[in-house]
């Protein structure tokens, strides 16, 4: 009897393109997304303007797309579905970790390989920073990440500039306020690193005490070269910074073609005054323990002022009282065409990973991400520094085991570690050798690292290079640095 082969995972066997975050976008690709995307709007009808019932095509007849979704969704899972449906293609959908083999434990990484030979592409969302980048190194087809955790949420940016280019705005020369949530909103956080790569001014709004995070200014000020500037006395009583743009530099992971325009541009905008978006976020509930907000609302008297004339008022939705319903009439509410673009978007993101439509703006890697300037460093995770992020997939019960230490490591004012699923940054810690066993104890002031990266390992502090037996070089202070 003819013995059949085994079932294997071809893990990155053919060439591949994941989307875990926006920018592993460039701004070409977003564009060709978004052209594909009106492409589709013409052929199908526009929901905002002439909604044909029941046109579908046959580019994708024959392809399957599996969303697999550990939180709660409406808009993304059902978008994605339908979007594939519409190409011609098909959807299966694991919706409820209660009722998958999540409940029994299985892990991310084992169900994704087990996906990923039943699919063509999958979309997961996942309460996990990191989850998606993650997911993407144990599946053989495209990964698109449907939000992971706080990290972001890629496929709701598109949706989002997509609305803004539909509704005429300029996207290299916008002035868009964003207010909320904005320390545990993904969307958010996908959104201002587009945005400032576009070139646009970001005004920010936060609720009390859920300003944007360290790392995301961080890389909004060093990597896309944004420069905060500190509110204007005359702005509204809310908590505002402004964010300006100008050419990314040269550690970005992405290469900007665009970037000088974008900075010649941006003088012009910067002297404009109207706020050509708003853009509204739900208190993320779900990630934090003090739910006793006080958390701001939007509604047509926060918008009587005139810089609010021809704004565009956004959220992803859902909403849940931050944004006043009767504002659903007013001719500047978008967020229900918003959430409609979700299927052409999503309908041309599918359609350029599989590979259905070809531009030739979009690449395909051999590995499935672009790679960038930054040198990975990777260890067993029983090995040196952890990620500091306490949500992200490292630290997960089911799917920390299956990871490696992994950090990107960026030279630039100084030495960071950015954690390659969940993008945190750690800035202190110490320099081993793995080839000496020793550690360099002086934090503050390392010396140069070891040539080989695999040679490198970094420790928390002096007191774990101690614990695992490395000793502090000889001639210098060994003493662990508190
Ligand atoms: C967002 C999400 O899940 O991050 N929803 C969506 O995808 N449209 C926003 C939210 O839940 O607040």
């Amino acid at each position: 009897m003819p013995i059949s082969p085994p079932l294997m995972t071809p893990l990155h066997a053919k060439r591949i393109r994941h989307l875990t975050s926006i920018n592993d976008l460039r701004i070409d690709e977003i564009e060709a997304v978004f052209a594909l995307a009106d492409k589709y709007l013409r052929e199908l009808g526009d929901p905002a303007i002439d909604y044909r019932i029941g046109r579908s095509m046959e580019a994708a007849r024959g392809s399957i797309l599996a969303t697999l979704f550990y939180e709660p969704s409406t808009r993304t899972r059902l978008s994605f579905e339908t979007a594939m449906i519409r190409l011609g293609g098909k959807s299966i959908s694991s919706a409820d970790p209660t009722t998958s083999s999540a409940a029994k434990g299985e892990s991310l990484a084992d169900t994704v390989r087990v996906a990923s030979n039943y699919a063509d592409v999958l979309v997961i969302r996942h309460p996990r920073d990191g989850a998606a980048r993650f997911a993407a190194e144990y599946s053989s087809v495209p990964v698109i990440n449907g939000g992971d955790g706080a990290h972001e949420h890629p496929t709701q940016t598109l949706c989002d500039l997509f609305t803004l280019k539909r509704e005429n705005k300029d996207l290299r020369n916008m002035n868009v306020a964003i207010s909320g949530d904005l320390k545990g909103s993904r969307t958010i956080h996908s959104f201002v690193y587009a945005l400032a790569r576009f070139g646009a001014q970001i005004t920010l709004m936060p609720a009390k005490g859920m300003e944007l995070p360290e790392h995301v200014l961080w890389r909004l000020s060093q990597e896309f070269n944004h420069t905060p500037e500190p509110k204007e006395p005359e702005e509204a009583s809310v908590d505002a910074l402004y964010v300006t743009a100008d050419q990314p530099h040269q550690l970005a992971l992405i290469a900007e073609p665009e970037a000088i325009d974008v900075h010649l541009e941006k003088t012009a905008a910067r002297k404009k005054k109207n706020i050509d978006a708003v853009y509204v976020t739900r208190f993320q509930k779900e990630r934090w323990a003090d739910t006793d907000q006080d958390y701001p609302t939007v509604d047509a008297d926060f918008l009587k002022g005139r810089e609010f004339s021809d704004s565009r008022v956004m959220h992803p939705l859902p909403r849940v009282g931050e944004l006043d319903v009767a504002l659903d009439s007013d001719p500047r509410a978008v967020y229900f065409r918003q959430a409609a673009y979700g299927v052409p978007i999503r309908m041309a993101l599918v359609s350029l990973l599989l590979g259905i439509e070809k531009d030739n703006a979009f690449e395909i890697f051999e590995d499935g991400f672009r790679g960038g300037h930054a040198t990975l460093y990777q260890q067993p995770r029983e090995l040196g520094i952890r990620c500091s992020n306490p949500n992200c997939i490292v630290h997960d019960p089911f799917d920390g085991k299956y990871t490696k230490n992994k950090f990107h490591l960026i030279e630039h004012q100084g030495r960071r570690l950015r954690c390659l699923y969940c993008e945190r940054d750690i800035q202190s810690f110490v320099v081993g050798n793995k080839k000496q066993k020793t550690y360099e104890p002086h934090a503050e002031n390392p010396g140069p690292l070891p040539k080989n990266v695999n040679d490198i390992v970094f420790f928390a502090s002096a007191a774990e290079a101690e614990a695992a037996l490395y000793t502090g070089k000889p001639g210098k202070k060994s003493t662990p640095r508190l």
